[in-house]
């Protein structure tokens, strides 16, 4: 895929993070099996464990309007290095997509851009089927 596109995209959507204590900055943006596109921004709080990940933001925002799977997801920082999606914000892309997710990590400040797959970062997890018997919703 190309990339370009999503850098300007994605300078917009990092505008709106709430990160008065880390001045951390994320912004991802999830793309379901239409290619509809679904924003989210880490916000954070004053009770720190409070914070909700970027990422996260951006999947409930797609499930929340409809989405059924979550094809891609682009996640973008201001450090030189692109920053991957933390432990729990995998858990919760794997939910939602597959092995063949695509994770694309863009850092704002470089320009450098990586593309994974949801298998690469997170190859063995615990899912619906684990817990035996059918999982509705
Ligand atoms: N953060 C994200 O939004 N996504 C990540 O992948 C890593 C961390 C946020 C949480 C917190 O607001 C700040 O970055 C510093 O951890």
């Amino acid at each position: 895929m190309d990339v370009t596109p999503l850098f300007s995209k994605m300078k917009r959507i990092i505008q709106h993070s709430y990160s008065p204590y880390s001045r951390f900055r994320v912004a991802a943006l999830v793309f379901d099996e239409e290619g509809r596109e679904f924003p989210g921004v880490n916000v954070e709080n004053a009770s720190y464990g409070l914070t909700v990940c970027a990422e996260r933001v951006a999947v409930f925002n797609a499930i929340t309007h409809g989405a059924r799977r979550v094809r891609r997801v682009v996640v973008a920082s201001e450090t030189e290095e692109p920053v991957p999606p933390c432990g729990a914000c995998l858990q919760v892309i794997a939910e939602h997509g597959d092995d063949d997710t695509e994770i694309v990590l863009l850092s704002l400040k470089s320009g450098v851009s990586r593309v994974y797959r949801l298998r690469d970062l997170l190859p063995v997890r615990f899912t619906g089927s684990s817990l035996g018997g059918g999982v509705d919703g």
